[in-house]
């Protein structure tokens, strides 16, 4: 089986993007920070069916982490990482040295205002978007490629990409995978492993509460007293909820006629969790 090709500096990404344009190629990139799991395999798989050739990203991405969050800790796996990507015969890794995202003297700001700021993840992890958008630029524009996958379990991240990418005319085509889960409904996450095996089996509950609104949203029950009954019945579960929301899908802005999406981030412990689920319009 081949090793991906692992590529840590910009100047060979882009030799490497402009052989295979060059050749007509259509390129995906799929951005992870790693600690690799079926939920970023399903992705690969994904771009697989639309482009010839697959770039993995692996940056742990220091801005999007608040000083009391967890970069040091966060899981890296690189080799195991590597040996997955080689199964799934992904032509590259993108690996960059820290200096390639954030050189000396690196000063973007990025100011992010429509799904960036609708009162969800934005309040609890107030500089995370700007991390998030301000890596995905840079990593779009080392690596051009066609598509970009990510992952609907962060659905607000996505949403924010979205707008980013349209607002800044990048020429690449956003697509979203779905949420990859355990067989109990667990959302699988690199964080997960932080959950003890009681806090694991408690997990499970965020799905299934999200699917018993979605029911009752379907019903006709109203959205106030749906997300009432899914925070309860998590809280006396054992979490902590952050927020357990009802809102568009598209612009994270109220509920309207359209599609929409219910949104929850919870603790259990000292782990955060976040999940989400369609409620079709
Ligand atoms: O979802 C993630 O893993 C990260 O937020 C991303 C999109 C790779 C940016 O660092």
């Amino acid at each position: 089986m081949n090793q991906p090709l692992c590529l840590r500096t910009v100047v060979d990404l882009r030799a490497q993007v402009a052989g295979w344009r060059q050749q007509g190629l259509r390129v995906a990139l799929v951005p992870t920070m790693g600690a690799l799991h079926d939920g970023h395999l399903s992705l690969v798989r994904l771009a697989r069916q639309q482009a010839d050739r697959i770039i993995v990203s692996i940056f742990v991405n220091p801005t999007q982490f608040a000083p009391h969050e967890d970069f040091g800790s966060y899981p890296r796996t690189f080799d195991q990482d590597m040996a997955l990507l080689a199964q799934e015969q992904v032509e590259c890794v993108y690996a960059p040295l820290a200096t390639e995202i954030y050189p000396a003297g690196f000063d973007l700001s990025i100011i992010l205002g429509g799904p960036a700021t609708a009162g969800l993840e934005d309040r609890f992890r107030p500089t995370f978007f700007h991390g998030v958008a301000t890596v995905v630029a840079k990593l779009l524009s080392q690596s051009a490629p066609d598509i970009a996958l990510f992952g609907e379990k962060d659905f607000q991240q996505l949403a924010v990409i979205r707008k980013l990418v349209r607002d800044l005319d990048l020429p690449v085509n956003v697509i979203g995978g779905p949420t990859i889960r355990e067989t109990d409904g667990l959302a699988l996450s690199s964080r997960n492993v932080y959950l003890s095996s009681q806090e694991r089996h408690t997990a499970a509950q965020i799905h299934a509460c999200l699917q018993e609104a979605r029911t009752a949203l379907l019903q006709g029950e109203d959205a106030h007293k749906a997300c009432e009954e899914a925070k309860s019945q998590l809280q006396k579960a054992g979490f902590d909820i952050d927020y357990l929301e009802y809102r568009d899908a598209v612009t994270l802005g109220p509920a309207g006629s359209g599609a929409c999406r219910l949104l929850v981030a919870a603790k259990l412990g000292t782990t955060r969790l976040i999940d989400n689920i369609g409620i079709e319009g």
